[in-house]
């Protein structure tokens, strides 16, 4: 990465014709469980860590967007700022940027739209489920945001600019939740944080002493823009389906309209029920595991075209239907997990957090299919060279493992993943893959303004 101090020369040789650049950046961030549940507003428990997109800007001429990254994933790129910004292909790193000064000119319908010299730098693995894009989308939001002379707190607060960039995001074409933008906002240096939706709320958790959170890199690319955008948007897209046939339940239990917005309204609001009178629901609303298009259809009185139309879009029906019943208990049960994963945070008790990174790893797996062989290998070889707890973070599929590892036993963790995943497992040479490969993460501050000087 570019480093603070090169960052300005290296803008100044980018854009000779601007004026002076100012700097912002956002960390990446790791979940330590929680996962695929934020759309739903069911709640997650990440940290922001000490890897970063760092941004050099000004205004730039005209209404011209002039965007520049150092390295290869990033070639040169230019767009006009506007009312509508028209989306380049799926997958290019643009729109990241189009998307956050997008969902900026939603919220403030500015007058005019100015242009904005922006040249990236960042640490953040690509594609290791860290959050890279995330992190970019947030730091051209701050860069956004500062050329429109918008004033974090006074003109929008953290909370609310998390919120906007959230639905923001979506322009790329993915689904997710707003666990990404709420952390890289509002994580705090040295703690975790649980995350709770609709409203957006925050509470800091300490992490254990005594112990590391390491991050190791399966070395399979997870970019959420490729075929793995699909695979992420089938869990809300079916979770969709999910919270149509348990609306319908209730409203036949109940004899009576009842509306779930979100399948994490269960635990909340008007309805507020236990764990164990959802797990009821959810064994009455699916007492097989698959539920095929027509049945849902037929249940839910629409036809297959509407279904189609109203939640799965082009999602395309597996043989023996969806697999509804355990993709909804995983929503209940790693919900009751975040829950138990806090209170165990704040009772110092780190081996109950470590059993419940790991059975929430089987679910991923498991109930929700977002695991990969890669993955499943690399938790297995991590608890067995001293991780307590080991998991997927973040959307799946490939990217990094979450591990919580005994601090003296970092070092021999470290080398025994190397030998045994990289090595062994991948066939990979000591020099084939990255030092970073193997990452000691630290919570860090949330995103802003950086003083060159620093
Ligand atoms: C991605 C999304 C998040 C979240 C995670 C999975 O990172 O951007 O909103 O859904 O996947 O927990």
């Amino acid at each position: 990465m570019t480093t603070l101090s090169q960052l300005i020369p290296a803008f100044c040789a980018e854009f000779p014709d601007a004026p002076s650049p100012r700097i912002c950046q956002a960390p990446g961030r790791i979940n330590l469980i929680g996962e695929h549940t934020d759309y739903n507003g069911i709640p997650v428990l990440p940290m922001a860590i000490d890897l970063q997109i760092r941004i050099a800007f000004a205004p730039g001429p005209g209404s011209r967007v002039r965007l520049r990254g150092d390295g290869a994933f990033f070639p040169p790129a230019e767009f006009a700022n506007g009312h509508q910004i028209p989306a380049s292909p799926t997958g290019s790193w643009d729109n990241y940027c189009k998307a956050a000064i997008q969902g900026i000119n939603e919220h403030f319908t500015p007058d005019s739209f100015p242009g904005l010299d922006i040249l990236v730098s960042g640490d953040i693995p690509i594609a290791a489920g860290l959050s890279s894009s995330s992190a970019l989308v947030v730091a051209c939001a701050l860069a956004y945001l500062a050329v429109l002379d918008k004033e974090l707190e006074r003109d929008i607060s953290r909370r609310k600019l998390a919120n906007v960039l959230a639905d923001a995001e979506h322009y790329v074409g993915t689904r997710g939740g707003g666990m990404d933008q709420a952390i890289i906002l509002l994580g705090q240096r040295g703690e975790a944080t649980k995350i709770d939706f609709f409203p957006l709320r925050t509470e800091q958790v300490p992490l254990p002493e005594g112990y590391d959170i390491v991050a190791c890199n399966s070395m399979v690319k997870a970019a959420k823009t490729g075929e793995a955008l699909h695979r992420y948007n089938e869990g809300p897209l079916t979770c969709q389906l999910i919270r149509a046939l348990v609306e319908k339940q209730l409203q036949e239990d109940f004899g009576e309209e009842v509306r779930v917005e979100r399948l994490g309204d269960l635990w909340s609001g008007n309805l507020c029920l236990t764990h164990p009178e959802v797990s009821d629901l959810l064994s009455k609303t699916f007492p097989k595991e698959y539920v095929t298009l027509d049945e849902a259809a037929s249940r839910l009185a629409a036809t297959p075209a509407s279904i189609r139309k109203r939640w799965l879009g082009e999602l395309p029906e597996p043989e023996h239907g969806f697999r509804l019943q355990a993709r909804a208990r995983h929503q209940r049960t790693e919900y009751q997990r975040v829950e138990a994963a806090r209170d165990a945070l704040l009772a110092g008790e780190p081996g109950e957090l470590g059993r419940l990174m790991n059975e929430s790893h089987e679910s991923c797996a498991r109930d929700y299919a977002v695991s990969c062989p890669e993955l499943d290998q690399l938790v297995t070889v991590a608890r067995s060279a001293g991780a307590v707890g080991a998991r997927l973070t973040g959307a799946g599929f490939g990217g990094c493992t979450v591990n919580l590892v005994p601090s003296p036993r970092t070092a021999s963790f470290i080398e025994r993943v190397k030998r045994d995943y990289y090595g062994e497992f991948l066939g990979k040479r000591p020099e084939d893959f990255p030092a970073s490969a193997v990452a000691v993460l630290s919570p860090s501050d949330c995103a802003g303004y950086v003083s060159p000087g620093r």
